[in-house]
């Protein structure tokens, strides 16, 4: 399949990896000449290194990059069955860039956009055909993460998803189904693993080392709340924060802190600035968690009980299924086990009784039980036998 990809930044050239290793003939187009060039010299590198290392054949190497063409003439992207946008996450600038591509491109070419937090349906209402328009998005970096959502707007062709899906699929992706929604599934079901760590910390009742030691050691995730925003950077992590309660009409219970707030407006970005929670500078000592049992267990208990609401509520008002919403947090953001599975084992009935003394105790809209775990307690069913 023919198909262009419009930003060779780090989500463009990774979906050019993907696709051409797929065998599909990908046309990389960027505006800026010096990010084509360096999306080529990078992606031949990384091409290069995966035959070191075993991973492909040379001469099999050699055919996916050969599968890649670069530019930074937008006409040459004519010819595209399917177009995938991956350039800066600006509203105007992609609805100004899919006027563009649809002046170009046959009436039948599939216009889809990699945005993180943007309204498929705003974009899509940039076209003269809205219903040839669709969410394709990956998790960074696009050739390790297996996950891929697929958001429909409200103005997409039915059959274009099912379509999506195959497509997605050939390219050895797993692709999961999501509502067009602020966050999609994994940036919306993930918000409470920052956020009440962030909360704990701002109560003084654990440091973030002994938090993320919480998460690491009893709930088996790969790094902690802390750790993870450190190496995100404060500037995208508070960013998507701000954005996804702005968009969810300022839901409380995702409102962001002042405390990740003043970090990024520190300049303290994390891991790439040297400075986030922690310090990362040569010969500093880094802090020791409290290893006691009680209080990590009331950590790791309060952020997971936390985050198994926010998949049910997702579940509840029909952003994805629960089998997608466990596999894009499992796919997508590395979580150890899927949310509403975990929930089915911790028990409904338990959950409810957390999240209400929780919610009796901060009287805050944020520990709201969703109605989904009430309702499934009263009908003694779980998520996986309703
Ligand atoms: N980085 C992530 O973790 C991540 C994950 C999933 C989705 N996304 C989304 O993917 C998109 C790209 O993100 P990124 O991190 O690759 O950005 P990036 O800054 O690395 O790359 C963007 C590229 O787009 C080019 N560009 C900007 N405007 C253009 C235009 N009008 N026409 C052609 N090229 C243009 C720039 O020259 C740049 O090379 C964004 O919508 C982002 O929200 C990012």
């Amino acid at each position: 399949m023919k198909i262009g990809i419009v930003g060779s930044g780090a989500m463009g050239s990774g979906i050019a990896q993907v696709l051409a290793t797929a065998g599909n003939q990908v046309l990389l187009y960027d505006s800026n000449p010096i990010a084509v060039e360096k999306a080529g010299q990078n992606l031949e590198a990384q091409f290069q290194k995966l035959a070191e290392k075993g991973k492909l054949a040379y001469e099999e190497a050699e055919t996916y990059f050969d599968n890649i063409r670069l530019s930074d003439k937008l006409s040459e992207l004519k010819d595209s069955e399917l177009i995938i946008e991956a350039i800066i996450e600006d509203l105007e600038i992609k609805k100004e860039l899919f006027q563009k591509l649809e002046s170009l491109v046959s009436e039948d070419c599939i216009l889809a956009t990699n945005t993180s937090s943007l309204s498929i349906a705003s974009i899509a209402s940039a076209c003269q055909k809205p219903n040839r328009v669709i969410g394709i998005h990956f998790f960074n970096p696009a050739p390790l993460m297996a996950l891929v959502e697929i958001i429909p707007a409200v103005q997409t062709d039915n059959d274009l998803i099912s379509k999506t899906k195959s497509l997605v699929e050939s390219w050895k992706k797993l692709p999961v189904i999501a509502k067009d929604t602020p966050g999609f599934i994994v940036n919306r079901v993930a918000r409470p693993f920052y956020g009440e760590a962030i909360r704990i910390l701002e109560e003084g009742n654990a440091d973030c080392a002994t938090i993320d030691f919480a998460m690491t050691s009893l709930g088996g995730f790969r790094m902690g709340p802390f750790q993870l925003m450190d190496f995100i950077g404060h500037d995208v992590n508070y960013r998507v924060t701000e954005s996804v309660f702005k968009e969810f009409f300022y839901d409380p219970k995702f409102k962001p802190s002042f405390t990740q707030k003043r970090l990024f407006e520190a300049g303290f970005f994390g891991k790439k600035s040297g400075r986030g929670f922690y310090d990362y500078s040569e010969n500093e000592k880094q802090p020791k968690p409290n290893e006691n049992p009680e209080l990590l267990e009331s950590i790791f208990k309060r952020i997971l009980v936390m985050l198994m609401n926010e998949a049910a509520d997702a579940n509840f008002l029909g952003i994805a299924s629960a089998e997608d919403i466990d596999l894009s947090m499992t796919k997508g953001a590395n979580y150890p086990k899927g949310l509403l599975q975990w929930a089915d084992e911790f028990g409904l009935e338990n959950l409810e009784k957390e999240l209400d003394i929780f919610y009796n105790y901060y009287h805050e809209d944020r520990y709201r039980c969703s109605p989904i775990i009430r309702k499934l307690v009263k009908q003694n069913k779980k998520f996986y036998e309703k």
